[in-house]
């Protein structure tokens, strides 16, 4: 069966200190029960945080690498590189590497069979815009995003996938989508999986929403059938309101 989990994005934020600082405060809380825990520190802060997380619960991913094993890429980290410091896990797709780093999803196709290549856990971000959502395009858009992406995947290799559904106009605003529009949403991506992969497929892939999960609304999105946790950024830059969250899945 599935697994439930809550990953913490914290995008450019937490220098060092404040990185060991964050990762202490969690787990002075203690054990998790029922949900997996993945925070995604800078890159430059991933080996404090695969150190300080040793020997506990809290898994650490990385939020961006190259598809290439290495080469001329001033800037770029590879896979193996985040191997051999220990992270196993990474979050591609984000809207904002998409928006601001102009990453496609011809990239990112090369991007997940990279990760698959490393056993990595891979955290597929995807989701509409504003406009789609008005135009009522934003089940179009989905699909386009994941068939362009996963489509090509083995079904064997969807051991190493979790999907995100990042509703774009829902992060960082404020504005969450609606408990009920979340499973209307995942419930399609999970009919889609099925349709192409197969039942076992989709009933295994742990689907996350993101997009403004704040301790106040986690627990109603999360109830829903299709829900398998979150995805969050600013709430979790605070180790309450991320607990608080991880307690709610
Ligand atoms: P948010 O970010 O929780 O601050 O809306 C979510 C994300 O970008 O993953």
């Amino acid at each position: 069966m599935r697994v439930k989990i809550v990953a913490g994005n914290w995008k450019m934020n937490n220098d060092k200190e404040e990185t060991e600082a964050l990762i202490e405060a969690l787990k002075s809380k203690g054990k998790f029960t029922g949900v997996q825990v993945r925070i995604a520190p800078t890159s430059v802060n991933l080996v404090q945080a695969v150190n300080a997380t040793k020997d506990t619960d809290i898994k650490v991913s990385a939020q961006n690498m190259h598809y290439s094993s290495s080469g001329a890429f001033t800037g770029e980290i590879s896979a193996n590189m985040l191997e051999s410091i220990g992270v196993n896990s990474i979050i591609l797709g984000h809207s904002e590497r998409r928006a601001y780093f102009n990453e496609t999803d011809a990239d990112l196709e090369k991007k997940v069979a990279k990760a698959i290549q490393h056993d990595m856990e891979v955290i597929f971000c995807f989701g509409e815009e504003l406009n789609d959502r008005k135009e009522n395009t934003h089940f179009d858009v989905v699909e386009k995003q994941l068939k362009a992406a996963l489509f090509s995947i083995q079904p064997s290799d969807w051991k190493y996938i979790v999907l995100a559904y990042e509703p774009v106009w829902a992060i960082g605003t404020g504005e969450t989508a609606s408990p009920e529009q979340v499973q209307e949403m995942h419930a399609f991506i999970r009919q889609l999986i099925e349709n192409q992969f197969g039942k076992i497929v989709a009933d295994n892939v742990s689907i996350l929403y993101g997009g403004s999960v704040k301790p106040a609304n986690a627990q109603e999105i999360f109830s829903k059938p299709d829900v398998d946790g979150g995805l969050i950024g600013g709430a979790a830059l605070n180790a309450d309101d991320f607990f608080a969250i991880i307690q709610s899945a």
